[in-house]
């Protein structure tokens, strides 16, 4: 219990949520959502064990799509996302999201909107950064990518980079398109190795993306090449670990044997995210509880966790000193909890 309440009181950083995967049953019962859907929305949190986990939940997305597919439910779930992820004590949200068009909403309505949300808060410094999902067709995403670039030079303070994602058993990862991203000041994070796939991880790699999402599937133990491990530890490139995600999607055996331990062991950069808290029913304050339950981490390396993360935001060198002087503050203020 003990250990819970530091988690809970740490201020911590999230790098890696997804803004239709992160509305908790409230935030959907709010924008009408039938009760059905909200239990299905949570089904692999209910289910023991079934083949396909990671294909069953990209099937969940739906569900919150349906209770976001106008300019005033997408306003609504921003801010309802901002504000539970403000209670758990997250001090700097990224907030991740596919622009999406629906019958009486365009994709930039939909930026614009997630925009009005994120400045009309004043609760904790939140960025948005804009996905591409794999599965789309080369013409959907570059047109995707056109409106991303067009929108950053609107918002540079708040788009601040550009994620890969989608289901990784589909599409492929489309190098031009991030290039393009990078050469106009996007920082790039791409959902890499979540299912074996060492040619992609190896394109991926040689990318250099600033950040990395779950990385599943690159250390040698869980069928990655010695490589790929080699290319990924020499680069240092921060990891997004999701612990809970990857235990309800099945990728990874349990959170004991969550890959996160060869990042712990060799001293790589990591951080502690979410990825969708209400597919997966889950808080920040759970998933820095289960990595230090369940891979022994101390509260004094949950607190390092909280400052490395901060190096691997994408937040300007002003904002990070000012959260790093925040966090030195707490800890003086709250040497008794450690
Ligand atoms: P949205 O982008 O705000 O609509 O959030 C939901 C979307 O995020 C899903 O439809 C997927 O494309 C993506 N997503 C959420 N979780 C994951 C994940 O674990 N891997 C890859 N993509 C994901
Ligand atoms: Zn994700």
């Amino acid at each position: 219990m003990e250990l819970l309440e530091f988690c809970q009181k740490l201020p911590k950083i999230e790098l890696h949520a997804h803004l239709n995967g992160s509305l908790s049953p409230e935030t959907l019962t709010v924008l009408n959502t039938p009760i059905e859907d909200i239990k299905t929305y949570q089904l692999l949190t209910k289910l023991d064990c079934i083949e396909d986990q990671l294909n069953l939940a990209f099937t969940l997305f739906k569900i919150a799509h349906n209770a976001t597919n106008m300019i005033e439910s997408t306003y609504l779930a921003t801010k309802h996302v901002i504000e539970e992820f403000h209670k758990d004590n997250v001090i700097y949200l990224e907030l991740r999201t596919t622009p999406r068009a629906e019958p009486q909403m365009t994709k930039r309505d939909y930026v614009n909107t997630i925009i009005k949300a994120i400045r009309e808060q004043n609760l904790i410094t939140v960025k948005l950064l804009l996905s591409i999902n794999r599965g789309h067709c080369l013409k959907e995403s570059e047109e995707t990518l056109n409106l991303i670039l067009e929108m950053h030079e609107l918002y540079p303070d708040i788009i601040k980079g550009v994620d890969l994602s989608g289901n990784p058993n589909v599409g492929i990862f489309s190098e031009a398109m991030f290039i393009k991203a990078r050469k106009s000041g996007l920082k790039i994070t791409l959902h890499c190795a979540e299912v074996l796939n060492n040619e992609e991880v190896k394109q991926m790699l040689e990318f250099k993306p600033d950040r990395i999402g779950h990385g599943t599937f690159i250390h040698p133990t869980y069928g990655g090449s010695t490589e790929n491990w080699k290319l990924c530890s020499d680069l240092r490139i921060p990891l997004e670990c999701c612990l809970t995600s990857n235990v309800l999607c099945n990728t990874v055996q349990s959170y004991k044997e969550h890959h996160m331990c060869e990042w712990v062991e060799n001293n790589l950069p990591f951080n502690i995210n979410t990825d969708d808290k209400g597919v997966f029913s889950t808080t920040l304050t759970k998933e820095y509880f289960y990595a230090a339950h369940h891979l022994n981490l101390s509260k004094e390396s949950l607190y390092n966790c909280s400052c490395i993360a901060i190096d691997s935001s994408f937040a300007s060198e002003e904002e990070k000193l000012k959260l790093k002087t925040y966090l030195k503050e707490w800890k003086d203020k709250h040497l008794e909890l450690f």
